[in-house]
């Protein structure tokens, strides 16, 4: 199964959060698809859109965040189960009930320090690695919500995904940004990368043809692989990263043309991982022949499920 991706662009404020929010919600609202988000981001940006404040601090003073799998097995070496770290029933849209969460916390930054003092990176991608094999049985779609920049659990998370996509405004600094993840991602290929499964435009104002010509550009690159869907820059969007405790419509947080953007950029992402899917399964090395059983065989494998926090 290629269902990892890792949101990522190594700028800031281009809407990475936002978009990993809509399109979990999207996923599960209109695709039934069960989708497993997970905060890579100290700033616990999308933990907070999807969950209230006092959810959050719970689970955080809780010792149930990301930080704490991480520690336990990057830091500490000793077995954490992940699935002990989801939380379940998160999103405040009615119709999104299968969303989940792996929640993040600022202490994440203290983690990273310490796995790079103590040349701890090979641990964690491993631990990244297992963490990731498992949830891609248990959920339809795994989105990781990466911070801006590229650290060392950045790079774990893309080189352990299987595809990204990057959400860009339409001007020049963003277009940048865009071009030091490339050559990011060109270094140590035989480390392995996730696959671009392409870069989508957000913020986009309709009326300035300065971002009409910069989206030009960006389209004009075809190593971006461009959604053709747009995402506009709208109020409701920006309203749309507050939790409300009551439920709302899907409508009602993502009305007219930005729920019409959000729905159809969500279908060219599925349409794009199903491709992605297929060139990978058609790339393959021919299945080794049959092997004889031994004996005895070993016991089968057993897939956790997400619990509730
Ligand atoms: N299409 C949009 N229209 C209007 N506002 C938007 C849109 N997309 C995102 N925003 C707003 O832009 C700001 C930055 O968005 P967000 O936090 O999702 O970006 P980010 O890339 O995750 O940031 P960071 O790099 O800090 O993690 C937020 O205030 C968000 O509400
Ligand atoms: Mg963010």
């Amino acid at each position: 199964m290629r269902n990892v991706i890792a949101i990522m662009n190594t700028k800031g404020g281009v809407g990475k959060s936002t978009l990993v929010m809509a399109l979990a919600e999207t996923l599960s609202a209109y695709h039934g698809k069960t989708v497993l988000v997970i905060d890579s981001d100290a700033q616990a940006s999308v933990s907070s859109m999807l969950m209230s404040v006092e959810s959050l601090h719970q689970l955080q003073n809780g010792g149930l965040t990301i930080v704490d799998y991480l520690v336990a097995r990057v830091l500490q070496g000793v077995p954490a189960e992940w699935p002990r770290f989801v939380v379940r029933n998160v999103s405040d849209v009615d119709d999104a009930r299968s969303v989940y969460v792996i929640p993040s916390d600022m202490q994440l930054t203290l983690f990273e320090r310490e796995v790079s003092k103590e040349g701890l990176h090979a641990r964690l991608r491993t631990a990244i690695g297992e963490l990731l094999r498992e949830a891609r049985n248990v959920f339809d779609i795994v989105l990781v919500d990466c911070p801006p920049g590229l650290s060392v659990l950045t790079e774990s998370w893309l080189r352990e995904a299987d595809f990204h996509v990057s959400p860009t405004k339409a001007d020049y600094i963003s277009a940048c940004a865009l071009d030091v993840f490339r050559r990011f991602k060109s270094l140590n290929p035989e480390m392995g990368f996730a696959e671009n499964l392409g870069v989508v435009v957000n913020m986009k104002d309709a009326m300035s043809p300065v971002e009409a010509d910069y989206h030009a550009w960006l389209a004009e690159n075809l190593d971006n692989r461009c959604f053709h869907s747009v995402i506009p820059r709208v109020n409701a969007l920006q309203d749309a990263a507050r939790y409300v405790g009551d439920d709302r419509s899907y409508f009602a947080k993502y009305p007219g043309q930005v729920g019409a953007a959000i729905r159809a950029f969500t279908d060219e992402f599925l349409a794009r991982m199903a491709a992605g899917t297929m060139d990978a399964v058609k790339a393959a090395p021919p299945p080794l022949p049959a092997r004889t059983p031994l004996a005895a065989e070993p016991p089968p494998v057993t897939t956790p499920e997400p619990t509730s926090a």
